[in-house]
């Protein structure tokens, strides 16, 4: 795997981001839930391309100055090659290019390999919704990554 591009998400990616949903989530986005963030005015999502192939993706809405992962995704053969990291990257770039104060998501709290990313990129937690997750239920902490 030798070059990654990171493309705003297009009709053309919504069945292969589809496809991660399935692969990497307990309740997936469906296609039409994906399509809908195509029109979205405060969406940014983005997909990562591994030598041309669809790899990961990762999406935010960005409202004001506040931005809000919903989902970061990396197909299970891609992993431990960047492209989760090259994902929150791009997030994190476009809410500081856009005068963004913070950037903020939730995670299971039993998913080390995200915390793990999470942590290497700033991320610092700042609170807990306790069962916020379902299939399985488990608490939610809430990392946020703020911007100086
Ligand atoms: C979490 C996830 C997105 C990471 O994607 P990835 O492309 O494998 O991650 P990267 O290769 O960019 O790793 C970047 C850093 O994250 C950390 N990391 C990633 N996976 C890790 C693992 N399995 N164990 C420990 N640390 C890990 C490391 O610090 C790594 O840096 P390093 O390679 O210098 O050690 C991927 O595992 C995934 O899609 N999981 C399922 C979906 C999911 O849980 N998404 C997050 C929902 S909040």
């Amino acid at each position: 795997m030798t070059h990654l591009e990171v493309l705003p998400m297009a009709e053309e990616h919504i069945a292969a981001v589809a496809h991660m949903e399935q692969v990497c989530f307990s309740t997936p986005w469906t296609e039409s839930g994906l399509r809908a963030e195509l029109t979205s005015g405060t969406a940014v999502f983005r997909v990562v391309l591994a030598d041309g192939v669809p790899a990961g993706y990762g999406g935010m809405h960005f409202v004001c100055t506040e931005g809000y992962i919903d989902n970061i995704a990396v197909l299970p053969e891609f992993r431990r090659h960047g492209i989760g990291q090259t994902a929150v990257q791009a997030l994190l770039s476009y809410a500081q290019n856009h005068g963004g104060t913070f950037v903020s998501l939730e995670v299971r709290e039993s998913n080390l390999p995200a915390l793990a990313l999470y942590q290497k990129l700033g991320f610092q937690q700042e609170g807990r919704r306790r069962s916020f997750y379902t299939k399985p239920s488990e608490d939610a902490l809430i990392l946020t990554r703020r911007f100086a």
